[in-house]
């Protein structure tokens, strides 16, 4: 089989029915399918979707040992009108690949990633639901699968898609803490790339936080541990008597699809937007000087959320938190832009088309975006 063909094979009696979309636990109830494409001799080959199920793998895959192992988070939503999006997938996309080239992965093609997005979306499409808050997460991912203990670049890989339904990744406001001892990434490392040992690497430090009554950290940089980087699983927005305010993009942290929207949402509304470095002393003088300073992580997963303190060497700063707030004002933005309630200026949503097929339907694609069935 070549790699624009991909084989779909349904399950039987979906799952959907015993699903509660009113109480969403994120990443624990995947959709009925999955996609799967495997690389050997160079080549993408054996495209298939298929019902959800556990992967088989060597225990001695390099992917277990040695962290050769990369992923993405995009969202598709349903919008006012009926129709399915997802959002930014061409950003995604270019953040996928350039994770990959950083960790040795083989570059995923466009059309078998957009092929692949959009065929299981149209399979799996009665789980995007226009519910408020809600959406359907998609979680592109590939790992090294060569039985090999040495450590070297593996010459075979699994890329999957699943996709989840998805509601608010924090269901409150948050509480977080300066981290100054430990680091998420420092130059020259993969901070800015969505590999899987930045997310192990965030769980002691984010562990030891949460025993100390916070929810997640702000991280800070690995040298002088005094700018802040990222928050936890997102990027981090500031604002300070109404300038917004957000790490750049160094190398050190995610180039967040999020975080560009609102910057760009941010213009647009004619806020002023500042990337620069801040530092944890820049901010806690702020606080004292009793300037407005709201806080608010941003990411695919956790939307914007809400910080309403901050720790700073043990000092708790506490910040405006308001439906008035700028960060309320962008989130409704982007909510209107997801929901089709406002013009996509952007052009940031891309429908799926719809094709019809049955079970065992081998489907072949034409261009990236157009389908269509042979070998019934
Ligand atoms: C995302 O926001 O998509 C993420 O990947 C963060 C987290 C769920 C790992």
């Amino acid at each position: 089989m070549n790699s624009s063909l991909i084989k779909i094979r349904k399950i039987e009696q979906s799952r959907i029915n015993e699903f509660d979309f009113n109480n969403i636990i994120f990443g624990k109830n995947p959709t009925d399918h999955i996609f799967l494409a495997d690389y050997h001799n160079k080549e993408w080959s054996n495209l298939r979707i298929e019902p959800f199920s556990n992967l088989s793998l060597s225990p001695i895959a390099l992917g277990l040992h040695y962290g050769q192992s990369v992923f993405e988070g995009m969202k598709a939503y349903r919008l006012n009108n009926n129709e399915v999006v997802v959002f930014r997938p061409e950003k995604h996309y270019e953040r996928l690949n350039k994770s990959l080239k950083r960790m040795c992965m083989p570059e995923i093609p466009h059309q078998l990633f957009s092929n692949a997005i959009y065929t299981l979306l149209q399979i799996e499409e009665s789980w995007v639901k226009n519910i408020n808050g809600s959406s359907l997460y998609i979680r592109p991912f590939m790992i090294a699968t060569e039985e090999r203990l040495g450590v070297k670049i593996s010459d075979e890989y699994l890329f999957g898609i699943v996709c989840m339904p998805m509601g608010m990744y924090y269901s409150s406001n948050l509480k977080v803490k300066v981290e100054t001892k430990y680091s998420r990434a420092s130059e020259g490392g993969t901070g800015d790339v969505k590999c899987a040992g930045n997310y192990g690497n965030s769980f002691l430090p984010t562990h030891l936080a949460k025993q100390e009554g916070f929810d997640q950290i702000l991280w800070t940089d690995s040298i002088q541990h005094e700018y802040i980087e990222e928050s936890g699983t997102m990027n981090v927005m500031f604002v300070i008597d109404d300038v917004i305010i957000t790490p750049p993009l160094t190398g050190t942290i995610l180039d967040g699809v999020t975080r560009d929207s609102l910057i760009k949402i941010a213009k647009d509304l004619n806020f002023i937007v500042e990337e620069r470095k801040i530092s944890y002393k820049e901010l806690e003088l702020a606080f004292i000087q009793n300037k407005k300073i709201e806080a608010f992580g941003v990411g695919t997963a956790a939307v914007i959320s809400i910080i309403e303190s901050i720790s700073i060497n043990d000092k708790l700063y506490h910040t405006i938190v308001n439906p008035t707030s700028i960060a309320c004002k962008l989130k409704k933005v982007l909510n209107d832009i997801k929901s089709g309630s406002i013009q996509d200026k952007n052009n940031w949503l891309r429908k799926i088309d719809y094709f019809t097929h049955e079970d065992d339907d081998i489907v072949e694609f034409k261009d990236s975006l157009k389908l269509w069935i042979i070998n019934k």
